[in-house]
């Protein structure tokens, strides 16, 4: 049985690795620490929360005693860290709980894997860190790093001190980069599950400047698989980049969704440019692939159907964000915080 701490458990990635990895192994124990910020959805957990070998607390990475406690008490022996402030608008808004939590935090889930020793280290972090590119090319793990807004710069400051904990300490750590994530229970604050429900609402759909920035997208079970692959088999001290090479303009996703839920395009409208919005991003994932034998397994074009139907098919997921009402389900199973 492998006991690993799995940080950010509750958010759209973590949620969906969480699921994944305990719907088909019975060989690993997964403590969920969560602080369960707005992005935070114990409701994301269903499928999880009555296995014997799954545990929640609702807590803060940057919380050293508790973390300390936690690794005690479950016998912590890997960690794969998810939990961040995950949106650039929310940092160009306010960048302080973005250092915060995601340099602070993993600065403590460090020294307390140092304390306790871990086996293994998992950073998981973006492609962002990169910077932006211009028409061509591809980010590689040796591209320096160049990250322009509050949230990459953040996860850049994160995965330096992953880097130097190897370096100094020997610390059996590995950090993931991966580009843009769509899939079910993503928070309709980032562009696909924002502009479907704005769809499904009647709204308008602000797309940010010329609508011509691209993204490379990769459905989440794909990421997760990778990330998985990496904590198993990921050489320490290395970094491993993850995309599936499906590189969309933004405009061309919102037109693909409207077309998807029947709807004309004048409900598009573009808006001001966000401050500093990066251009274009794009993976070379040559290293998981020829080390670790990982290919995505989704393409695109299915994927993102099967995407916007999960979201027509769970109305009721959606409503209860909306509404606000998914932040007391954690008080329904565990009683008044
Ligand atoms: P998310 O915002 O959906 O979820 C983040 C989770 O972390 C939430 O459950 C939140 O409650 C929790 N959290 C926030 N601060 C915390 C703290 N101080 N202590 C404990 N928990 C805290 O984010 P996501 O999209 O699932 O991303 C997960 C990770 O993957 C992040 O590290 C992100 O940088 C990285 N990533 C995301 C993408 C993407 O496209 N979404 C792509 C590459 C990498
Ligand atoms: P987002 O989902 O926020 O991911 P990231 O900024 O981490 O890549 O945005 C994806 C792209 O969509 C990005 O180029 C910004 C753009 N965008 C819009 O045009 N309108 C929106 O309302 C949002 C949220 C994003």
């Amino acid at each position: 049985m492998k006991r690993i701490l799995v940080t950010g458990g509750a958010g759209f990635i973590g949620a969906n690795f969480i699921n994944n990895i305990l719907n088909k192994r019975d060989d690993v124990e997964i403590v969920n620490l969560d602080k369960l910020t707005y992005a935070g959805n114990l409701e994301n957990l269903k499928p999880s929360e009555d296995k014997k070998n799954y545990h929640f607390v609702n807590g803060d990475i940057t919380n050293s005693e508790l973390i300390n406690y936690l690794f005690q008490k479950y016998k912590i022996e890997y960690v794969i860290n998810f939990a961040a402030e995950s949106h650039v608008d929310r940092s160009i808004l306010g960048s302080q709980i973005f250092y915060h939590t995601n340099v602070i935090g993993t600065n403590v889930l460090l020294e307390a894997s140092r304390r306790f020793d871990v086996k293994k280290f998992l950073q998981v972090s973006t492609d962002e860190v990169y910077g932006s590119l211009g028409p061509t090319g591809l980010f590689r793990e040796d591209t320096p790093l160049s990250p322009n807004s509050p949230y990459s710069s953040s996860k850049a400051a994160a995965d330096m001190m992953v880097n130097a904990f190897y370096h100094t300490y020997g610390m059996p750590v590995v950090t993931t980069r991966c580009s843009n994530n769509y899939g079910p229970l993503q928070f309709p604050e980032k562009l696909i599950p924002l502009m479907t429900l704005n769809v499904l609402s009647g709204k308008k759909l602000p797309v940010y400047g010329d609508g011509l920035n691209v993204r490379d997208w990769i459905y989440v079970i794909d990421h997760n698989e990778a990330v998985e692959l990496v904590f198993e088999n990921g050489r320490e001290g290395e970094v491993y980049n993850i995309g599936a090479s499906q590189e969309m303009t933004n405009i061309e996703i919102v037109k693909l969704i409207l077309n998807a839920l029947g709807k004309t395009e004048d409900l598009i409208e573009y808006v001001k440019d966000r401050p500093g919005h990066d251009r274009r991003y794009a993976i070379d994932s040559s290293k998981i692939q020829n080390e670790l034998g990982w290919k995505p397994k989704f393409k695109f074009e299915e994927a993102i159907q099967k995407t916007i139907t999960w979201y027509l098919e769970n109305k009721n997921w959606w409503e209860r964000i909306l509404s606000g009402e998914y932040q007391k389900y954690y008080n329904n199973l565990y009683g008044n915080r």
